[in-house]
């Protein structure tokens, strides 16, 4: 529901339909909407549990998954997830051929890894790219420390999505001024700049320790990809997606790197300059995830 009130105070569709298993909960958000679009621009709210009433959508987000139960293995969360998308991608695509996929999922890496993508998609004109989740833009918490504004310090965190992923502090910079620059002694504070990575991946799991789970930062960040696909912005974006061949990584694994995102998904994946130290956490993160692929049953 949070990606749903982003997607509809950003103007982007004249039809939003809702889909989930819980038909009654699903009817209750629907009218609720409708009740509220008066001070909405989106004309049409559908919903059901039958995906006929998602024909012929041009985005197609998909938010399903299950929950880590405890003690579950992560081998096992994810396959327990690609049987679910095993169910709900040719649904999707049964009345939505030509739809482009945002999938919203975690553990992301793993998902996108699942084949599916081969199964379903090789013969559809389908965009069929995992999205990162937005605590993976470095802004958050550098901009923070630097005193911008996030959107005026780049840089990313590239690789796997949780303990292994990878800030790319090489390359952080305010307006094309390297952080080194800046922070003339940031080899010897290093200490601390690792501080604000371990915060970024630290600081989900204490959301979720305090209110359950995450909802809004990640669906701000989905409607905004979704804003840049409708309007075919063509804007740099950290999504996971197929980087064999990248760094000598030969498994068939999807790891975050910035994209260029438009209209058909994404179109380029820009070439991150590492340092050796980087690339070599970087190649981790897919030996972590390749590990866990090969087990995976379709
Ligand atoms: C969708 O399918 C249901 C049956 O599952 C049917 O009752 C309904 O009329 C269909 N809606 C459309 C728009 O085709």
């Amino acid at each position: 529901m949070a990606c749903v009130i982003s997607i509809l105070m950003k103007d982007l569709a004249d039809e939003v339909a809702l889909i989930d298993v819980m038909e009654d909960k699903l009817k209750g958000e629907m009218m609720d909407l409708q009740h509220g679009s008066l001070f909405l621009r989106t004309s049409k709210i559908v919903s059901g549990k039958d995906y006929n009433v998602t024909a012929n959508s041009k985005l197609v987000i998909i938010m399903a998954g299950a929950h880590q139960q405890e003690r579950e293995s992560c081998l096992n969360l994810v396959q327990h997830n690609v049987n679910i998308f095993k169910f709900i991608i040719p649904n999707v695509l049964k009345y939505s051929p030509n739809c482009k996929l945002l999938i919203v999922s975690n553990p992301v890496d793993n998902l996108d890894l699942c084949g599916l993508k081969d199964k379903w998609l090789s013969q559809k004109p389908c965009y069929w790219k995992w999205l990162q989740s937005g605590f993976n833009q470095i802004p958050l918490p550098d901009g923070e420390r630097l005193g911008v504004h996030p959107l005026s310090s780049h840089g990313c965190v590239a690789g796997e999505h949780g303990d292994s992923s990878v800030p790319v502090w090489s390359g952080v910079n305010v307006a094309g001024v390297s952080l080194k620059t800046l922070h003339q002694d940031l080899g010897t504070v290093k200490e601390q700049w690792k501080e604000v990575h371990k915060q970024v991946v630290e600081s989900s799991y204490e959301v979720i320790k305090l209110k359950g789970y995450t909802s809004w930062a990640i669906e701000l960040s989905v409607a905004d990809s979704a804003e840049i696909i409708m309007k075919n912005l063509r804007w740099v974006y950290p999504i996971s997606t197929m980087i064999m061949g990248l760094c000598g990584i030969k498994g068939d694994v999807f790891l975050n790197v910035p994209c260029i995102l438009g209209q058909n998904g994404i179109s380029d994946v820009l070439k991150v300059t590492l340092t050796p130290e980087e690339e070599a956490s970087f190649k981790k993160g897919a030996d972590t995830l390749w590990r866990i692929q090969k087990e995976l049953q379709f």
